[in-house]
């Protein structure tokens, strides 16, 4: 089998990682990578958001099979224009896509389908917005309509900051047009969790849990970033909560998506708060998690891209996986200043001793190779992931690899985890 990945995170290098240990993937393209993909995969020079260049090299080449990392292309309709080709993707339509490319689709997805998620009013009047948030009780929630990078929401605590947030995204429009509809929510406290599923239309697959850690700062302070680790299995997420979340969540959100014409075929990705054991969804992401993917995926014993194709081709119904008993804890190593800005292109040393390790695997992030050296190239650089018999051993495990690793600036968060740990007692 020859397959393309799209992307070039962490994730994707999980992905790639991953793929290149079944027996039925021979060749791995991959576009546009990193500094660690480009180990087990052939680079391509292909613009990313062109997405027809995309499918004539897949066409050209026989790729039989694309996996996309990444939003913004199934957001675009990358699936379409493969499926029209006869191609083989893994990722959503166009349509399906909204539920993670319009939040105000989602939102009124959830209403329609009975599914709990914060009450909201959509606004793409900004008048009309600023009066209803005079009358506001704080603390709210202003969301982006459209794809920001995760940078779309704002958790608002007077009516002040909320009209510089509604300001800054429906007249300066700093994310385009992506605010150019905001929902305004309720705030909702509790504890965030998120629940991945594979489904080909019909049928879903869970994928162990896991969970994230977004702010930069030790004990989930800070602003937020694009992931700042994770861990699998996740505590809070077992047992009967799983189970209302699949039944009450995945369910009808699979079964409402093809009512409604647009199957969701892809990874499904269900960001949810845990309130008095209920869960309310915040969000829709029509892709693997990242960093969650590089945390779930060392735990998978059953071939990825049998899972993967499967799906693709509609055909999940019997599949089963097998899951590896043993933990994972993923820490990710930053840039200094990050998710402000930072410096780029410091040497990376010490890698070969962290891989070297026993039951640890190094994903790159944002790095880069020349002439046989790394060097950091992104706000995240790298995600030290290790196995161990318990969620206290991998996080041991992979803090000591992470010793091994060192570059200018070097930042990580030191309890990666402890949200697991502090539950497993
Ligand atoms: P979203 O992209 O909608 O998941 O929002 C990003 C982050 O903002 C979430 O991970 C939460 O930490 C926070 N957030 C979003 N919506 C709410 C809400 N209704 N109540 C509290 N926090 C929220
Ligand atoms: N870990 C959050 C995300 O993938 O969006």
């Amino acid at each position: 089998m020859r397959v393309l990945i799209l992307g070039s995170g962490g994730r994707e290098h999980a992905l790639a990682w991953k793929l290149k240990a079944s027996k039925m993937v021979k060749d791995i393209f991959v576009l546009p990578g990193n500094g660690g993909i480009l180990k087990l995969a052939q680079g391509l020079d292909i613009d990313i958001a062109d997405l027809d260049k995309i499918a004539d090299f897949a066409q050209e080449n026989r790729i039989d099979l694309t996996v996309v990392g990444p939003e913004v292309p199934l957001v675009g309709g990358i699936a379409d224009i493969f499926l029209d080709r006869g191609l083989v993707i893994f990722g959503p339509s166009k349509s399906a896509a909204r539920l993670e490319g319009s939040k105000a689709f989602a939102k009124r997805f959830m209403k329609d389908e009975g599914i709990t998620t914060a009450d909201f009013e959509v606004f793409d009047d900004y008048n009309q917005a600023k009066e209803y948030v005079s009358s506001s009780n704080f603390p709210i929630v202003i969301k982006a309509d459209g794809l920001c990078s995760g940078k779309g929401v704002f958790v608002v605590n007077s009516r002040e900051e909320a009209q510089r947030a509604l300001g800054l995204l429906m007249r300066e429009r700093i994310f385009g047009d992506a605010g150019e509809t905001v929902v305004i929510e309720q705030y909702l406290k509790g504890e965030e969790a998120s629940i991945i599923v594979v489904s080909d239309g019909d049928n879903f697959i869970g994928l162990a849990s896991a969970q994230d850690h977004k702010q930069i700062y030790e004990c989930d302070k800070g602003p937020n970033t694009g992931g700042m680790g994770a861990y699998s299995p996740a505590p809070l997420v077992e047992g009967e909560l799983l189970d209302k979340i699949l039944d009450r969540v995945i369910r009808p959100t699979i079964s409402g998506m093809k009512r409604r014409g647009c199957s969701f075929k892809g990874a499904l990705y269900a960001g949810v708060m845990i309130k008095d054991m209920e869960p309310y969804v915040l969000e829709y992401n029509v892709r693997f998690g990242d960093p969650e993917t590089q945390a779930i995926l060392p735990r998978l014993k059953s071939d990825l891209a049998y899972l993967l194709e499967a799906a693709a081709k509609k055909s999940l119904k019997n599949i089963t996986l097998n899951w590896e008993r043993r933990a994972c804890v993923s820490v990710t190593l930053a840039s200094g200043g990050y998710p402000a800005e930072y410096e780029q292109s410091k040497e990376i040393i010490g890698l070969d001793k962290a891989e070297g390790l026993q039951d640890v695997v190094v994903f790159h992030a944002g790095t880069k190779n020349i002439d046989n050296k790394y060097f950091t190239s992104g706000g995240r650089v790298l995600n030290v992931t290790a196995l161990g018999d318990s969620i206290k051993e991998a996080k041991e495990r992979a803090y000591y690899a992470v010793e091994m690793i060192k570059f200018d600036k070097m930042y990580y968060r030191r309890d990666i985890s402890d949200k697991a740990l502090k539950r497993e007692v």
